[in-house]
């Protein structure tokens, strides 16, 4: 079992045997999705099974429903620090961000402001409230986001006293850069915004404290670094902010009390915000992943291990000649994005896999490939990642050398 109390090469050993996906290939691609516990896994199959056998009629499922929708609320309250109450499960981070973003009674001429380093999940909403509404949307330029004088002075000039909602990612999907969120919500408070903030590339990969960073609304996703299954993610809610959030969608989970005569009493906390229905099995794996993170792994362990090997990664990455590295040194999380010269990120991607089996991804916006760097990847995959990376910027397509592959991981290099 992986306890946080093993030395650091058992535990190591431990937790990848606890994540069998990392014995498939370099797994450097949890920004889209995370490898999946092995006890995640076993949870939610167990879950199913009885959903198989039993059926989903039993008359104990649905309190036995809630009770495991109250221990995914607690498990991810665990992780953002926070109390059980600011939680709400969604499906999605992008459920969510556009949870937080209908929470305006958008009119004509409103302005919301947000930053041109945002995901289609973030930014995709704001483009219906513009096209269906007038809203009057501010897109800032901050570059790759690393220069923090540069973003809070765009946002400064950008929101203006009508502005009613801020809207901008923890950690920017594209460059990796960790954007000033504190003193970005400090401004959009001081004139009256609700800020809104794209939490997808920040919950389990680095420390998030919402209520810290000054978020009124802050969405998560279930399967990237909280190594969840897909259809699910979380929603944190400040208290204060509860009835300025205004409600868009409303079901059996969003009321205390409510009948088909006119009354409908909304839960006081932000579990007001779950409006549909939910997939037990992954309510329950959300669940044992949170909890694996947290109290088997130990989160301090997990951000200071990401945080290193994310730092090397970046660093040999920008010592090879050919290769420009996109994300800001000074600024980051655990996603590095790079280029290499002549290479095309889908030309480089596809030699990669052959060589390395490296479960990366292109970045096709910003015309360069991404590695997310987890807590369970290894010095040796980075390095021998980084190594075939500098073979390939030594040559072109054309002119690199087709019979000198190197093996993959676990296999002999003779
Ligand atoms: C910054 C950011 N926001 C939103 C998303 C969408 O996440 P989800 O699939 O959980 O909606 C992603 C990744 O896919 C992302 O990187």
């Amino acid at each position: 079992m992986v306890s946080p109390f093993l030395p650091e090469a058992e535990k190591l050993a431990a937790v990848r045997d606890a994540l069998p996906a990392t014995a498939a290939g370099i797994y450097l691609n949890t920004g889209t999705a995370g490898p999946l516990p092995r006890e995640t896994a076993a949870a939610m199959a167990e879950v199913a099974e009885w959903e198989l056998t039993t059926g989903r009629a039993h008359v104990s499922l649905l309190p036995e429903t809630l009770e495991r929708m109250a221990e995914a609320r607690a498990a991810v309250a665990a992780i953002l620090t926070s109390d059980i109450d600011t939680v709400a499960l969604t499906h999605s981070t992008t459920d969510g961000m556009n949870i937080g973003t209908w929470g305006i009674d958008w009119r004509a001429g409103d302005r919301a402001v947000t930053s041109s380093l945002e995901h289609p999940g973030g930014v995709g909403p704001l483009y219906v409230a513009r096209d269906r509404f007038g809203v009057d949307l501010a897109i800032v330029d901050v570059g790759d986001g690393g220069d923090d004088d540069r973003t809070l002075t765009a946002f400064e000039a950008a929101i203006t006293p009508g502005t009613r909602l801020v809207s901008i990612s923890h950690v920017a999907w594209s460059t990796g850069a960790v954007l000033p969120v504190a003193r970005i919500a400090e401004l959009a408070h001081a004139r009256g915004a609700l800020v809104v903030v794209d939490g997808a590339q920040s919950a389990g990969a680095i420390p998030v404290d919402p209520d810290a960073i000054g978020a009124d609304v802050y969405a998560i996703p279930g399967q990237k670094w909280l190594l969840g299954p897909e259809g699910m993610g979380a929603l944190w809610v400040r208290p204060e902010a509860l009835d300025r959030v205004r409600r868009t969608f409303a079901g059996y989970f969003s009321f205390e009390t409510a009948d088909g005569r006119g009354t409908g009493l909304p839960w006081p906390s932000a579990r007001r915000f779950e409006g549909t229905n939910y997939h037990r099995p992954s309510v329950v794996g959300f669940a044992r992943s949170c909890g694996w993170l947290s109290m088997y792994v130990g989160l301090d362990w997990a951000y200071a291990r990401a945080a290193r090997l994310a730092r090397r990664s970046a660093d040999l990455l920008a010592a090879i000649p050919g290769v420009e590295l996109l994300t800001p040194r000074h600024q980051m999380a655990t996603l590095v994005s790079f280029r290499i010269a002549g290479w095309t990120p889908d030309q480089a991607l596809d030699e990669l896999g052959r060589r390395v089996f490296a479960i990366a991804r292109t970045l096709p916006a910003v015309n360069a490939l991404r590695i997310s760097v987890g807590f369970f990847n290894t010095d040796e995959e980075i390095e021998r990642f980084c190594a075939a990376v500098a073979e390939l910027a030594a040559h072109t397509p054309e002119t690199l050398p087709r019979h000198r592959a190197l093996p993959l991981l676990g296999q002999d290099a003779g």
